[in-house]
């Protein structure tokens, strides 16, 4: 049975409807022709009698008929039943070659004049982006499950173990160690996935201020220095007097910090890594600033150099929890470095080494304007530490 939702078309309108609804005629097709939903409307033999734009672009019709069964099954529900029809259905295949696209459809039966509808209008919703970020949340939380149950696990097996030593001080004091290492694993992880979520907060630039960028990359150098040492590898860095940017200072060192550790920890003992910082201009002609970290280490392949970026993406899973990682550093640096209207990108040579690069738009200070913004070049910095030295 048709559910009649508006006034019952069989009684004639009233004059000034009548008048309203000859005006309001092109107004509706104009706003029907702008929406970014897909219009589609259906007579009885399930013909399309009209096709807004978007829905045109969505490429659903063969001519002047439904091209997808999931689609004309919708349709016919609604004209059969006269009820709305909801439903959220996959066009697996896509004749212009596009990504296959989830459409929400929702089916209203259109009055006729006897107790069947005279057909039916389609509105169409492309939610193939709310898919896509609802799997990728989805993966998320299983990574970090995944991640947390490792060491969980871990904590568990080794405090049984602690049980049946009791009478083994030797190996209580083992497995002691060892509980701790795995505490302070869980400790970093959690603390990696606080600051993802804070750097994906609302507040892309919380406090944000004019920064000097020698700042940030000598106390990035400094938080470094005890992984450095371990390492035996030797971080320097260069930085020119008045290189300013906008944001947060504590997130921008964060996020060298995370490049020194990679470099630190995909490099052998003896090598060198260099932090650099030097204005240069973007494609725009616009003013920048590039903080380069250069390692000598294991250099990563072309075909990882985007995943990378990804949330827990590691190329050797078994070398980044040897060295500690949690595969969240570099989505954590491409997180401030969008944040700050910059970008963070690789350049790299499989066994020579690598180079990541954050590049942020430079800040001309007032106080800084009668001096020349990256000239002097400052020499290389030494830091007063054995394994942290001067270029
Ligand atoms: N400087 C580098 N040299 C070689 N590989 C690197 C470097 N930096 C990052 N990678 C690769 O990228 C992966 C992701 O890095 P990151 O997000 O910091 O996670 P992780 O916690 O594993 O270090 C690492 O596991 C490693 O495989
Ligand atoms: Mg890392």
């Amino acid at each position: 049975m048709l559910r009649r939702r508006r006034e019952d078309p069989g009684s004639p309108p009233a004059p000034a409807a009548a008048a309203a609804a000859s005006t309001q005629q092109p107004l509706a097709s104009l706003v029907v022709e702008a929406l970014d939903h897909g219009v589609v409307v259906v007579d009885r033999d399930e013909r399309a009698v009209l096709v807004n734009p978007a829905a045109r672009a969505m490429d659903i019709l063969d001519v002047d008929k439904l091209a997808f069964p999931a689609l004309l099954s919708i349709a016919r529900k609604a004209l059969d039943t006269g009820e709305h029809v909801t439903d959220t259905i996959d066009l697996p295949i896509d004749r212009l070659g596009r990504e296959p696209i989830a459409l929400a459809v929702t089916a209203v039966p259109l009055p006729g004049t006897d107790e069947r509808a005279s057909g039916v209008c389609l509105l169409l919703a492309d939610v193939s982006e709310q898919r896509r970020l609802e799997a990728v949340r989805r993966d998320f939380v299983a990574n970090v499950s995944h991640e947390l149950k490792t060491p969980v696990g871990a904590l568990t097996l080794l405090a049984e173990a602690i049980q049946d030593a009791a009478d083994e001080p030797a190996m209580v004091a083992r497995f002691a160690a060892r509980i701790q290492h795995e505490g302070s694993r869980l400790a970093r992880l959690v603390g990696e996935l606080m600051e993802l979520s804070r750097v994906q907060g609302a507040d892309p630039m919380p406090g944000a201020a004019e920064v000097d960028v020698r700042s940030i990359v000598a106390e990035a150098v400094e938080r470094t220095r005890l992984a450095a040492e371990q390492a035996s590898i030797s971080v320097s860095y260069a930085c020119p007097r008045n290189l300013r940017v906008r944001g947060n200072e504590a997130q921008l060192a964060s996020a060298v910090a995370n490049l020194v550790e990679n470099a630190i920890a995909y490099s052998g003992s003896g090598t060198r890594v260099a932090v650099t910082a030097a204005g240069a201009s973007d494609d725009e002609s616009r003013p920048v600033v590039d903080i380069s970290v250069t390692d000598q280490g294991i250099g990563i392949a072309e075909a990882e150099r985007d995943r990378i970026f990804e949330r827990f993406y590691r190329v050797d899973p078994a070398r980044s929890r040897a060295t500690g990682g949690t595969g969240l550093g570099l989505a954590i640096v491409k997180n401030i470095a969008t944040n700050h209207l910059g970008a963070v990108s690789v350049w790299s040579a499989v066994g020579s080494g690598s180079t990541f690069t954050i590049r942020l738009p430079r800040v001309h200070s007032d106080r800084s304007s009668s001096e020349p913004t990256d000239e002097p070049s400052e020499p290389a910095v030494s830091v007063p530490a054995t394994s942290v030295e001067e270029e």
